[in-house]
């Protein structure tokens, strides 16, 4: 009776419209503007581009519409939405809550620094053409400054999934994605106008064959699978919030297309100017804080470009943000049935406990490793590469051969249904199994 009630109170996003921005809004992050162009750059450029492309159309549609479907039909976070399956898949709930509280622990501070660059090119604190590697990592070096700007970033974050969902991450995502599409379009197009911008476009455009390996491939899948935000339930969350009308088939496909859009949309605005000023396209993390700020410095209204990407890069992390945080709290929410206001702050909290190590891995912390990587790149890593995909394969395997997914949540073309049943069952699991044993050097 308590259950039946509070599923009554359930919110439900308010337009279609809505939805596509929140979970556009949960895809397209730093994914799509930090991470996406460097490892392109560091894969070969085109060819990474086209195994993404492919791996995204033909194997991570599945699982994204599987956490659609499995949101939409128990209409519960990741926890309880396990639980109604049956109450012995809890632990699976639990391993993908444990992803949320990884990924914000490096997803966050990497935020950070994004509000700090704010500040650097909005109040000019330092000079535009002085603004160097040293600069970023001075900063990062610090013990305090890197984890106030964490701290801010997290805030800004927490503060629209404790207005809720309706008055907090969908006003959010409806002003913000928006705004953020035309400042992206704004900036590529005049990347394209830098002088020898047909070198990034060639860069980015023209498949190198020699360059393929099978780590191009997996690199590809776990950039998808993460750019896509697959693998921890955001998608059963977000999905949860959705009328039992509405067409997840639809949705899906047009964040797949406008995910993708967006991604190379911003390889276009990084490229052809990392190119016209002679820049190294493979720099790696520091592509987009360390290479593009030389760019920046050495292009007329330098201070405004660079304030201008920075925001954009800013609007990007928060909107993910804010459905990292969401998946956790929708999470605890339902299973301990306290307020959305106290799970926020016990989310919130517990998260900044594990922002301290993460950021001081750049600065006092960074001799102390665990398997050669940092405290930063252990999380990164045990998410990105251990826990996405094994949740991933958990989630296929779980909700294609025991929940068996009602039809008409789905489609009514029975063809359809029949082939994403027979993907989900026997095609994506081991593809994800082998690939992420292979991943792991098991193989
Ligand atoms: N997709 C986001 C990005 O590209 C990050 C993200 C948000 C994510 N929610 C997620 C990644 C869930 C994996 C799982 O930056």
């Amino acid at each position: 009776m308590a259950i039946e009630r509070s599923a009554a109170k359930r919110p439900n996003w308010s337009s279609g419209f809505a939805f596509i921005m929140a979970t556009l809004g949960s895809a397209v992050g730093l994914g799509n503007i930090w991470r996406f162009p460097y490892v392109m750059g560091q894969n070969g450029g085109a060819l990474f581009l086209l195994m993404y492309i492919l791996l995204t159309i033909f194997i991570c549609s599945v699982p994204l519409l599987c956490e659609l479907l499995l949101g939409k039909q128990m209409r519960r976070g990741v926890i309880r939405s396990y639980e109604k399956i049956n109450k012995k898949f809890s632990a699976f709930g639990w391993l993908c809550f444990i992803t949320s509280i990884f990924i914000p622990c490096f997803y966050f501070v990497v935020g950070g620094w994004t509000v700090n660059y704010i500040f650097i090119y909005l109040f000019g604190t330092i000079p535009v053409n002085e603004i160097s590697q040293a600069t970023f990592e001075t900063f990062a070096a610090q013990p305090v400054a890197p984890l106030i700007m964490g701290i801010i970033f997290l805030v800004l974050c927490a503060i629209f999934p404790f207005r809720g969902v309706n008055k907090g991450i969908e006003q959010a995502n409806n002003i913000i994605m928006p705004l953020f599409i035309i400042m992206l379009f704004f900036l590529a197009v005049t990347g394209l106008f830098l002088p020898n911008s047909i070198e990034g476009l060639k860069f980015m455009f023209a498949p190198d064959f020699s360059k393929f390996t099978f780590t191009t491939v997996l690199t590809a899948l776990g950039q998808a699978l993460f750019t896509l935000s697959v693998g921890m339930g955001c998608l059963v969350t977000y999905g949860s919030y959705l009328k039992k009308d509405s067409d997840i088939i639809k949705s899906s496909g047009l964040l797949i297309i406008g995910n993708t859009i967006i991604a190379v949309l911003a390889g276009i605005m990084i490229f052809p100017a990392v190119f016209s000023f002679n820049l190294e396209p493979s720099a790696g993390a520091g592509l987009v804080f360390i290479t593009l700020p030389k760019v920046f410095a050495a292009l007329p209204f330098g201070q405004f470009f660079g304030l201008m990407f920075f925001v954009l890069l800013f609007f990007a992390a928060l909107t993910s943000g804010i459905s990292l945080l969401e998946v956790s709290i929708a999470a605890i929410l339902e299973k301990f049935k306290i307020s959305r206001k106290l799970a926020t702050v016990i989310m919130s909290s517990i998260i900044l406990v594990f922002m301290f190590p993460t950021t001081w891995s750049f600065g006092f912390l960074s001799g102390y490793k665990m398997f050669n990587m940092t405290f930063f790149e252990v999380m990164d890593f045990t998410a990105s590469n251990i826990l996405l995909p094994l949740n991933t394969i958990i989630l296929c395997v779980v909700v294609g051969w025991i929940l068996k997914p009602k039809m008409e949540l789905l489609t009514n073309n029975k063809k359809f249904y029949d082939v994403f049943n027979f993907l989900l069952k026997f095609i994506v699991p081991p593809i994800l199994i082998l690939l992420m044993l292979f991943g792991l050097g098991l193989v």
